[in-house]
């Protein structure tokens, strides 16, 4: 019998019939990953505390892949938002398959500079937010086959970074957050996590507290010798949600260039 190569390859990382919530995909990665599921078969709910770049987003991913795609402002620390994503995308397409938890955020803040509540606000932001999110989408996600939920992580999250000392410590407990979900939510929900380097993002890494030759030692320190761009991303997300990936839960991916590979034995050069 003659074998069909694209059942035997493509089908596997087509995300047709998919209904996939980004959050925080107004900024670069959201965006790029939502322009790549569409393109793989996904209808994408694209949600971002700003609702003119979720809208924006929305429309430049509809016009580019013909996809249908639904545009939402939510504030995820907020429990009331994340409940009305919920329902939003039920009611637009009657079913969820995969939550991104993507929004994230931190600054350079001096290791003694940073206050009790400032350090509670980075925790709510980029880890409490992702868990309550998870939450009120999983009785819905666990209805369809395939279900998945997967973090943006971040590689200041696996090596201490003490000159990101509030958004390092979130990161490094949302992986933590990933696997615990892993092993609780299974079989009906695979969680896993992007543990991700640095992405060129435009200006929020400039007003995170880095200069243009600060990142290019970055990028030249990195194994690829360049940053990643937000489509590098997006292709790893694509692949941990598709069916390819159906085995795969309670994994930290790390997307990052070879940034963790730097030499033990440093040269001059
Ligand atoms: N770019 C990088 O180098 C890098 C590296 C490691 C990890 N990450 C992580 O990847 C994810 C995406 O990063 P990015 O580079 O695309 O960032 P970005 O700043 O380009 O986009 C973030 C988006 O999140 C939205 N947002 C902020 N607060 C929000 C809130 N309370 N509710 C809803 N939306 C909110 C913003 O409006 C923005 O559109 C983040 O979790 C980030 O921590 C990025």
């Amino acid at each position: 019998m003659a074998h069909d190569p694209y059942k035997m390859l493509a089908e596997p990382f087509s995300l047709k019939d998919y209904v996939v919530v980004i959050t925080g995909a107004g900024g670069a990665i959201g965006a790029a990953t939502a322009h790549v599921l569409a393109a793989a078969g996904a209808k994408v709910v694209v949600s971002d505390l700003s609702l003119e770049t979720a809208k924006q987003a929305a429309d430049n991913v509809r016009a580019w892949t013909g996809q249908d795609t639904l545009a939402v402002r939510t504030d995820v620390t907020s429990e009331s938002d994340q409940k009305a994503l919920v329902d939003a995308t039920l009611e637009r397409f009657g079913k969820v398959n995969a939550l991104i938890n993507n929004v994230g955020w931190g600054e350079y803040t001096p290791l003694w500079d940073v206050s009790m509540e400032y350090m509670v606000k980075s925790y709510i932001l980029n880890t409490v937010s992702a868990y309550s999110m998870t939450k009120h989408f999983l009785p819905h996600l666990k209805e369809q086959e395939n279900a998945s939920v997967t973090f943006s992580g971040s590689a200041v999250g696996t090596t201490p970074s003490p000159e990101f000392i509030s958004y390092s410590n979130a990161k490094a407990a949302l992986l933590h957050m990933s696997r615990s979900i892993a092993a609780l939510a299974g079989p009906h929900l695979r969680s896993n996590s992007i543990v991700i380097g640095s992405v060129d993002n435009g200006e929020a890494t400039l007003k995170a507290g880095y200069d243009q030759a600060m990142l290019k030692r970055l990028a030249d320190s990195f194994v690829m010798k360049r940053r990643g761009t937000p489509y590098d991303i997006a292709y790893a997300f694509n692949f941990l949600i598709s069916p390819a990936a159906s085995w795969i839960t309670g994994l930290q991916m790390t997307v990052d260039g070879g940034g963790s590979y730097k030499s033990k034995m440093p040269t001059d050069d």
